[in-house]
């Protein structure tokens, strides 16, 4: 299998603020790897390391072969897309939300249409080109952002706890688009959870984390069947509260 990240002995502090340590942890093309942890432990913060939105306070980050520390941000712009547990949406049609990147990247007229189109029914949102984007419900508008995510075909989608804030019904119509983004379309997921179940139902393989450090990282079956660590033990039980 081949690495997509690479990471080495990774550590970020804000201020005097050690929020990761020693992360080491190698991430491959096509998987879906979940970073499972309860709240406040750095799952954000690694994700947005990843995204290069934050730097590394001391360790490495290899992303397709090549150290971001050398690397511009611009270079890897287009093959990172990231989504939050709240959506952006832009006070305009839900076509020109998902269009906007390929806008900004000077793409011909027709091209884009067939590129949002296609987007706009991998997410089960055919029909709703014209509509105000700021009129979607919640789900709706969190799976408008899968479709701005995934319409210029990144190499990889961070997702941050995209169902956090959604009903039973809207969590398991994005869960079966993130399935779908990888089997059609082949893109590597990393996705934060807090939720063992989600994790459960979608990871290939899991890495916990607890207060900044991964304790364990292995395929599902493994985490969920036979755990290493007695601290994964526990909050795969949920002794742990989060
Ligand atoms: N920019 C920042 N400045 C200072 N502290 C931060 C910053 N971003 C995150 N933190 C702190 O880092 C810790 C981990 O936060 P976060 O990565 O958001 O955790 P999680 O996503 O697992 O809930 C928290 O204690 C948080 O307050
Ligand atoms: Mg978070």
């Amino acid at each position: 299998m081949e690495e997509l990240f690479i990471i080495e002995n990774l550590s970020k502090s804000f201020g005097n603020k050690k929020v990761l340590h020693n992360i080491s942890l190698r991430i491959f093309k096509g998987e879906i790897f979940t970073i499972l942890g309860p709240s406040g432990v750095g799952k954000t913060t690694l994700l947005r390391i990843l995204n290069l939105l934050e730097m590394p306070t001391t360790g490495k980050l290899i992303f397709n072969g090549k150290d971001t520390a050398i690397l511009q941000k611009n270079n890897v712009m287009g093959r990172m897309s990231m989504l939050f547990q709240i959506p952006a949406v832009f006070n305009t049609s839900v076509f020109k939300n998902v269009a906007y990147g390929l806008q900004i990247r000077k793409m011909d007229k027709k091209t884009i249409n067939i590129k949002v189109i296609d987007a706009l029914a991998l997410v089960g949102l055919a029909g709703f080109e014209n509509q105000k984007a700021l009129t979607l419900s919640g789900g709706e508008a969190q799976r408008m952002a899968f479709a701005r995510a995934i319409v210029f075909k990144p190499d990889v989608i961070l997702l941050d706890e995209p169902t956090a804030n959604l009903d039973p019904a809207n969590v398991a119509k994005i869960e079966e688009i993130i399935q779908k983004i990888r089997s059609e379309l082949g893109t590597t997921i990393i996705m934060a959870s807090h939720n063992i179940h989600q994790v459960r139902r979608l990871a290939d393989r899991v890495g916990i984390l607890l207060n900044g450090e991964l304790i364990e990282v292995n395929t599902k079956d493994q985490i969920f069947t036979h755990p290493n660590d007695p601290r994964s033990i526990a909050f795969i039980k949920g002794d742990i509260i989060y």
